[in-house]
């Protein structure tokens, strides 16, 4: 049985109006993620990726269309009740891993539980659990500036898996980072939510994201298009250049 959808987009829009200009940063997007996915969407710098994921995560108000969290319309919510969906149902990834720099791995991974109200034992015991499974067992009482970039990222990839949720927002996650390390982030972000079943949405202009993807989308103008991993693929090593093939010749078939 296919799993139950954790988002439903339905027409989805949103445009901005500087002065006399409107800017329609998303399109009439429908896109429907089920939980224990892992989906990404590439696309170019500009195609309202980031709209997308900040309106999917209650961050932001539609123009028109809707947006349903486990069935549930999100649209006429109020904000305490956004907040508490945000806080239950929803971990985010940043490009810049936004970790509380006075805060230690340990104690970065324990807030958004501590916040949750989860006993401080049993939050202190999901918090190592999970930095020992993204690799930094030996890193727990480290400030974010005492790690590396890649090191920092996958912090934050525990702290967004912390309190459980359905569903797991990346914007750029791989931004900073160089392309092994990239690679093995998104790795980790993919295995560790598989393991948790929580759904991924990840937005990227980064190709190497796209390997991992159960489902790949491209976005193009604010609209959403479906692509495949193997097209992906072949973009990806269409960007070496290629040294121009001798001309087939035209000699008779047989
Ligand atoms: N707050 C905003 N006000 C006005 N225009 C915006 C705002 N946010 C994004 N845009 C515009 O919407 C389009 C999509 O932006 P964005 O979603 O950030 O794209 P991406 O993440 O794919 O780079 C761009 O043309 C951008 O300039
Ligand atoms: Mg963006």
């Amino acid at each position: 049985m296919q799993n139950p959808p954790v988002v439903q987009t339905e027409n989805l829009e949103k445009s901005y109006r500087l002065g006399k200009v409107t800017v329609q940063a998303v399109r009439g997007v429908n896109l429907t993620v089920y939980l224990g996915q892992f989906v990404v969407v590439t696309g170019p710098s500009g195609s309202g990726k980031t709209t997308l994921l900040n309106l999917i995560g209650t961050l932001d108000r539609p123009t028109r269309g809707r947006v349903l969290i486990d069935g549930e319309d999100i649209g006429g919510m109020k904000d305490a009740e956004l907040t508490k969906i945000r806080r239950h149902k929803i971990g985010f990834i940043f490009q810049f891993h936004n970790l509380i720099p006075v805060l230690n791995a340990l104690e970065n991974v324990q807030l958004p539980l501590l916040t949750a109200k989860v006993k401080s034992r049993l939050a202190r015991e999901r918090a190592s659990s999970l930095l020992a499974r993204v690799g930094l067992s030996e890193r727990l009482d480290h400030l974010p500036d005492e790690l590396s970039g890649g090191e920092q990222q996958r912090v934050a990839i525990a702290r967004a898996l912390a309190n459980r949720p359905r569903l797991v927002l990346a914007d750029e996650p791989t931004g900073e980072l160089d392309t092994k390390t990239g690679a093995e982030t998104v790795r980790i972000l993919h295995d560790l939510a598989k393991q948790e079943n929580t759904a991924v949405l990840t937005v990227t202009h980064d190709p190497v994201v796209a390997e991992k993807a159960d489902r790949l989308f491209e976005m193009r103008d604010g609209q959403l298009v479906t692509s495949s991993p193997s097209e992906t693929r072949y973009r990806i090593e269409a960007v070496e250049p290629v040294p121009p093939q001798p001309r087939t010749s035209l000699s008779q078939p047989n």
